[in-house]
């Protein structure tokens, strides 16, 4: 399932012309390299000869060569040398993923795409906001698990007190939840008309306001949220998640935001703070898988969204403790 969906792996402009990135995606290795005509390629990171990392190797004329016995593989993954047996037939070749480039990120599917591209997040293209990208930030934990903390407003008075809540207002007031299906979002589930009393809601908020927030699942391991505060200030977050492993997992935040006065290393280290006091309940959770059975863990009514969550994971067939 996670297979055939596109997930965010590394910032474009962390591959340059011929140079190369290793990275991991679903307990796979990959290796993202980009050609002399600025076409992206994302392969298996591993030498069909006998395992080795071709990213340790090198990258000249579109051509890599593994570091161990000095094979090397042209544009399309074909093996075109082996330098220990001239004449002996080329028939290795190594795995060739689907990759493209979108919202700043390399995105790559291992498998047969189930979507014609990455997951929507139309705040992107509003002219009138600003993007900011954040992180990396990596998790030991499940993927569902930081999605669920994404859509987790009970957990803000506690957690990001003095900024996101306030432990004199606890309450979370009721909310819907329902499922969508538009052109502009693609499909999924949204909470919306949550509210919640925030001292700083962002790092231009200058005083505790009541916000307004929506939250939309848009993919199992995609989560937007636009904050509607009653000022100007307008703001989409995007938490695109690239598991790692079952259990590992590298965040990604896109921020898309009319607040032009605040720097961007402002904004990202506001983002820190708050991913950083995330980090430690994150990984303290236990099982890191989320548990999809009904009754493994105690809802109430403001995890409604959680529910919601796991409810639409379990409609896609990602059972407990399968990212595969
Ligand atoms: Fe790559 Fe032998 S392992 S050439
Ligand atoms: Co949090």
């Amino acid at each position: 399932m996670l297979l055939n969906d596109w997930h965010p792996v590394a910032l474009s402009t962390q591959i340059a012309t011929g140079s190369m990135l290793a990275t991991d995606l679903l307990e796979t290795r990959v290796v993202l390299w980009r050609d002399s005509g600025g076409v992206l390629h994302a392969w298996e990171d591993r030498c069909p000869h006998r395992g080795t990392r071709l990213s340790m190797g090198s990258l000249r004329d579109d051509t890599l060569t593994c570091p161990y016995h000095g094979w090397t593989f042209g544009k399309e993954g074909r093996c075109t040398r082996i330098p220990a047996l001239p004449q002996a037939p080329l028939k290795a070749h190594v795995n060739v993923y689907h990759v493209q480039e979108q919202y700043g990120l390399a995105w790559v599917c291992l498998g047969t795409p189930a979507h014609a591209g990455p997951p929507a997040f139309p705040e992107f293209g509003d002219a009138q906001l600003r993007k900011v990208w954040c992180g990396p930030y990596d998790v030991r934990s499940s993927a569902p698990r930081i999605i669920e903390n994404f859509l987790d407003m009970a957990h803000f008075a506690f957690v990001h007190e003095g900024i996101l809540g306030d432990q004199q207002h606890p309450v979370i007031p009721d909310y819907s939840v329902e499922a969508f299906d538009d052109a502009e979002y693609g499909s999924g589930v949204w909470a919306k008309q949550c509210h919640a009393f925030q001292p700083k809601a962002s790092k231009a908020a200058t005083g505790g306001s009541d916000i307004e927030y929506t939250y939309r699942v848009v993919r199992p391991l995609t989560a937007v949220l636009t904050k509607h505060p009653p000022d100007t200030i307008r703001e989409a977050i995007a938490l695109l998640l690239q598991p790692l492993t079952e259990t590992t997992t590298r965040a990604w935040i896109i921020l898309a935001l009319n607040d032009f006065t605040s720097s961007d290393d402002a904004l990202r280290a506001f983002q820190d703070t708050i991913f950083l006091q995330d980090l430690p309940i994150l990984e303290s959770q236990h099982p890191a898988r989320l548990p999809l059975t009904p009754g493994a863990e105690v809802s109430v009514a403001c995890d409604r969204m959680s529910l919601a969550y796991r409810s639409y994971l379990k409609q896609l067939n990602l059972q407990y403790g399968v990212i595969r």
